[in-house]
């Protein structure tokens, strides 16, 4: 597009006129910052005016291998000139050769997938399958999750507080439970503590729903809710809270999918293995595309219960193929590795600083999966949201993209995300943890 009296130097070299641009014509449902960029490779990006930003946010949760791969940018071009989409009622190679890998690298007894584009649409998908198998159609899930934005995924959401207002009644047959925030229990426990929550949340599930409902669907690791890491034993009991209950644990792992928490999934760091697992972003590298992985058994009996899925980007052989080079990339780079190696070295930055200055409340995650929370003062543990705002925006001016800050109540409000692709370098760490360290004592 060339703007009316501009020449193309003009346009490219200025965040100001895009911002305006975009204020004009776009309708404004999602506030952004006045930053436009316009290129990136690994782990830097760079906007309109040439200034560089190391990019913590992997664009937004998606480029895990880093932005421009080279790797996955000659299979893109490849692809392109093979075949970018088919009829649903045809097969494509990538398809095949993707629901082939990830039976690979998930472990038993998860077998079978299928594929949409989006994490909400994954969810809709997962929640429709285990509706069909199991002939129920109540779920449970846990407050502060996220799980999209579709009546479905929305149903089961409750990450900020007036979320669900003004949409009207979103689907009957929802419970919610307390999420493992133990920086802030809602049942005054410290660790190793009784899970009175679940205790609670047995309550809950019994008086509240028939007893028996269809699923329960949980993030492994809450995201948008404040990077809420579980406690191993919450995790098991909950598994067994489902088996109980003849309940499909379906795990929504959009975010922490894909190596992000140092494994290719996070549920893999508990022992316990869902019944249905979902993953998005990271495993299309920028290109739209989710999974939902489930048994053999799930899989088959759904089906001859009449469960059938449709969609127009179902397994394109171009979102596909470009899946399929990004977990190759992960595996040949050793990403899994990566991800813990370089994560230790961010959360012991991180853990230095909170003992340095009395605002940095708490600093959790797993991998490179990781949230560090902004507080009034360590006595008090309030939650400040208003600080949390400055350091971003902050580190931005310095040159580091965060996660977080977020005024309509993502990431606990007080949250910093902090999950920068899995090919961050030591020094990078670094870079990070300087900026943030110089930033902290000023907001
Ligand atoms: C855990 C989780 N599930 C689902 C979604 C929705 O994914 P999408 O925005 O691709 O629909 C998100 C998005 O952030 C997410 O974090």
């Amino acid at each position: 597009m060339q703007a009316k009296n501009l020449n193309r130097e003009e346009i490219t070299m200025n965040n100001d006129y895009w911002v305006k641009l975009d204020r004009k014509y776009r309708a404004q449902v999602r506030k952004t910052r006045s930053i436009v960029l316009e290129k990136g490779k690994g782990v830097e990006v760079w906007d309109v005016e040439g200034k560089k930003y190391l990019d913590f946010e992997s664009g937004q949760m998606a480029m895990a291998t880093g932005h421009s791969h080279p790797a996955v940018l000659k299979r893109i071009r490849e692809q392109i000139e093979l075949l970018m989409q088919n009829s649903i009622r045809v097969l494509n190679i990538p398809r095949v050769l993707l629901s082939k890998k990830l039976s690979e690298i998930v472990p038993d007894p998860l077998a079978k997938s299928f594929f949409l584009s989006t994490g909400s649409e994954s969810v809709e998908a997962s929640l429709r399958l285990a509706k069909k198998y199991t002939g129920r159609f109540e779920v449970v899930s846990l407050l502060r999750g996220y799980h999209g934005r579709t009546a479905g995924s929305q149903s089961y959401t409750s990450n900020s507080r007036g979320a669900r207002t003004g949409y009207g009644p979103l689907l009957p047959g929802s419970a919610f439970i307390p999420a493992p925030y133990c920086y802030r229990c809602a049942f005054n426990e410290t660790l190793p503590c009784n899970l009175s929550c679940l205790s609670y949340a047995e309550d809950v599930i019994d008086r509240t729903t028939s007893g028996q409902p269809a699923a329960m669907l949980i993030e492994i690791m809450q995201g948008v809710g404040g990077t809420i890491v579980p406690p191993a034993d919450w995790v098991r009991r909950l598994r067994q809270i489902c088996n109980e209950r003849e309940m499909l644990l379906i795990i929504d792992e959009s975010l922490t999918g894909m190596g992000r928490t140092g494994k290719w999934f996070g549920f893999e760091h508990y022992g316990i293995v869902p019944d249905i697992l979902t993953t998005s972003k990271a495993l299309g590298q920028g290109v739209p595309v989710a999974a939902v992985i489930t048994t053999d058994d799930i899989a088959e009996r759904a089906v001859a219960n009449g469960f059938d899925q449709g969609a127009t980007h179902m397994g394109d052989s171009f979102q596909c193929a470009v899946a399929l080079a990004n977990i190759e990339v992960i595996e040949r780079e050793n990403l899994l590795a990566k991800s813990i190696s370089m994560g230790a070295l961010l959360k012991k930055g991180l853990e230095d600083l909170q003992t340095k200055f009395e605002i940095v409340g708490d600093v959790r995650g797993k991998g490179l999966f990781l949230g560090m929370e902004i507080i009034e003062s360590r006595a008090s543990r309030r939650p400040d949201p208003d600080r949390t705002i400055k350091l971003v925006t902050e580190c931005e001016d310095r040159g580091l993209l965060l996660g977080g800050g977020i005024p309509t109540g993502g990431l606990g409000t007080n949250t910093v995300r902090l999950c920068p692709p899995l090919v961050i370098t030591e020094e990078q760490v670094g870079i990070a943890l300087n900026i943030i360290e110089d930033v902290l004592p000023k907001i």
